[in-house]
């Protein structure tokens, strides 16, 4: 039996230049693509000549199929997600249902929204005496029935909350940063049409509401967002054990 891989690629957040030289490689040459929906830039599909089908609307039992067969045809073939396929990718299920068919997975990193968020915010996610914790988590919903916004926000660090436009109102609710946290949303970081939107704890999701935000938006709460109180961090010029 020939070794049959699908090669799993981050698209990155949208920009088509934030793709790996790996990634952008294994698209060139892969026969079939099936990329995640609206959040993978079509300029990131269309690196493939090949087939493109968008995975919306199809089961993992449907996706896992198409994939096996098309490997069994001989074809080379991606399974494309948005930003890094590790967060919020749903990668070991497809894993596991691939594994059925004698499938593996090879994997190529993507550079996540979380990061393309701090890029567009011009800050750092973890900031000498402001915070050294990053927090990545998202409210709950259709595929989650419980979140721990309210526990993780009590750790008082920088937070970045994934899936979380539409209920950003019952998430400062629930957070317990004090009223006066900064918080930035960050709408379809890195694509043309990026957005951001400053505010509070307080008031955030009334501005969210006002310009109309709905979905593809980052939450990212703390200190952070508007850095004033951090400390150097001693790291240049001065000699350094490697870390
Ligand atoms: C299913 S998750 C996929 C996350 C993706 N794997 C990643 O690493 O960015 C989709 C959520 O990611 C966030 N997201 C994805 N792309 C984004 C972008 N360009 N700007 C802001 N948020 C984005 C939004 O919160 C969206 O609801």
């Amino acid at each position: 039996m020939t070794d049959k891989v699908v090669t799993f690629v981050g698209a990155g957040p949208g920009n088509p230049k934030l793709i790996t030289l790996l990634g952008k490689e294994k698209l060139e040459e892969a026969d079939l693509v099936i990329y995640a929906g609206s959040l993978v830039n079509p300029v990131v599909v269309d690196y493939c000549k090949g087939e493109k089908v968008d995975s919306y609307g199809l089961t993992l039992e449907d996706i896992s199929k198409r994939i096996a067969d098309a490997l069994e045809e001989g074809k080379k073939v991606v399974r494309l997600h948005s930003g890094d396929p590790s967060l919020y990718g749903n990668v070991v299920e497809q894993m596991g249902e691939l594994k059925k068919y004698g499938v593996t997975v090879e994997r190529v990193p993507g550079v996540s929204s979380v990061f393309a968020t701090a890029a567009a915010l011009n800050t750092q996610l973890t900031l000498n005496g402001v915070s050294d914790t990053l927090i990545i988590t998202r409210p709950a919903g259709k595929t989650l029935e419980e979140d721990k916004l309210k526990e993780l926000s009590r750790h008082n660090a920088t937070m970045a909350v994934f899936l979380g436009t539409q209920k950003i109102e019952e998430i400062m609710e629930k957070v317990e940063y004090s009223d006066d946290t900064p918080v930035a949303v960050v709408f379809h970081a890195s694509w043309p049409d990026q957005k951001i939107i400053y505010g509070t704890v307080s008031d955030i999701a009334q501005k969210v509401k006002d310009e109309g935000i709905i979905r593809s938006a980052m939450i990212l709460i703390g200190g952070v967002v508007d850095p004033i109180d951090y400390r150097r961090s001693h790291l240049y010029g001065v000699a350094q054990e490697p870390l």
